[in-house]
């Protein structure tokens, strides 16, 4: 599906990222900015902080405990907080909008 990343600076890069890859992933491949991602994907560095757009928000599964515990680390918490290394992407995920948040380095 086609993802929108949108930067603190308000730039933003549209990418086809395939279904099974993570919302981190599509960001890490294509070098795109601001989704640091130190642990490389295992839920516990929080550097890969975003805001998924409310509308978009069920399109992915509800985080686990363990998701949720780590995003009380993460600066600037919104309730639309996720780390997107545990955003796995689908055919329904199509269009979807995320905004990298400011501080994750
Ligand atoms: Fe470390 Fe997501 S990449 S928690």
């Amino acid at each position: 599906p086609k993802i929108t990343y949108v930067f603190p600076d308000g730039s933003q890069k549209e990418v086809d990222v395939p279904c099974g890859q993570t919302v981190m992933d599509g960001s890490v491949r294509n070098n795109l900015p601001g989704i640091v991602a130190e642990c490389g994907g295992s839920c516990s560095c929080a550097t890969c902080h975003v805001y998924v757009d409310p509308d978009s928000l069920a399109c992915f599964d509800e985080p686990t405990h363990e998701e949720r515990e780590l995003l009380e680390f993460a600066d600037g918490l919104q309730e639309n907080s996720r780390l997107s290394c545990q955003l796995v992407l689908t055919e329904i995920c199509e269009g979807v909008r995320v905004t990298v948040a400011d501080g994750n380095g």
